[in-house]
């Protein structure tokens, strides 16, 4: 009898079959059973039950991934952050993807990328951007901030929706699977690139968006912003990879994957 990892690493082969050669997104009825079956996943279901690998203690990356498998169209594993690890504001190019959290609390800021409407070179920034940084500014909306935990639905992302997040581990270790489609490829134009929040200079900072290694006040850590108000407008630099930033590498622990 098959693993429930191995269901959905099935289901996400076929629920991205079109996805790797740049066709058509997925079928909301796939993609509804993909995330139905990815809902159950937990800890103990990718070998994360009794001894989790990460704790508090210790010098090392941040963030270890645990690769499960990999396609064409779609790839596969676990993220695993220590305590108070952030992984920096990203973007997934083309991609779509889904979060399930294993163990702990995350906080996930979402946000959609936009056409800017007026050339930032209008703008002054504060802090002041060198003349060169202009051509990597880029317009976003925040899109949505919430926590979630072991029992929360997955998150997903897509090319045009939430394809930009900053993921936050709350109160302690937390871990969650990632299913991205298709996977990265910086040959085929999806490499990951990373931003920062930038601010008009007479504009004060949007309350509920810390740039990374910024703190928000508590009032926003559980702000659902998917409606109306919370459409809020930003600026985005893209920077290189935050120096505090890395991921490690570790072996999978759980149930072997055949696709
Ligand atoms: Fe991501």
């Amino acid at each position: 009898m098959s693993s429930l990892i191995q269901k959905v690493a099935r289901q996400a082969r076929q629920t991205f079959r079109s996805t790797g050669g740049g066709g058509a997104g997925p079928s909301a009825e796939s993609l509804g059973q993909l995330r139905k079956l990815v809902s159950q996943v937990r800890a103990e279901d990718v070998g994360l039950g009794a001894s989790r690998p990460r704790s508090s203690g210790g010098k090392g990356p941040p963030v270890t991934y645990m690769h499960i498998c990999e396609t064409s169209c779609f790839s596969m594993g676990v993220f695993l952050l220590r305590p108070g690890a952030c992984i920096p504001l990203h973007d997934h190019p083309g991609m779509h993807g889904l979060l399930k959290v294993l163990y702990g609390k995350l906080r996930i800021n979402g946000f959609d990328r936009l056409e800017a409407s007026e050339p930032p070179e209008a703008l002054a920034f504060s802090p002041p951007l060198l003349p060169y940084q202009y051509n990597s500014v880029r317009r976003a909306a925040l899109r949505s901030v919430g926590e979630f935990g072991d029992n929360s639905p997955p998150c997903l992302l897509a090319p045009h929706r939430e394809n930009l997040h900053q993921i936050s581990a709350e109160d302690g270790p937390a871990a969650f699977l990632d299913i991205l489609a298709p996977p990265y490829d910086p040959a085929d134009g999806r490499d990951c690139h990373y931003y920062q929040l930038i601010h008009p200079a007479a504009s004060p900072a949007p309350a509920s968006a810390a740039a990374p290694g910024e703190t928000e006040g508590p009032a926003a850590a559980s702000d659902n912003c998917a409606g109306g108000a919370a459409q809020k407008e930003i600026w985005l630099l893209e920077i290189p990879q935050p120096e505090d930033f890395w991921c490690g590498g570790e072996a999978y622990p759980g149930p072997k994957v055949s696709i």
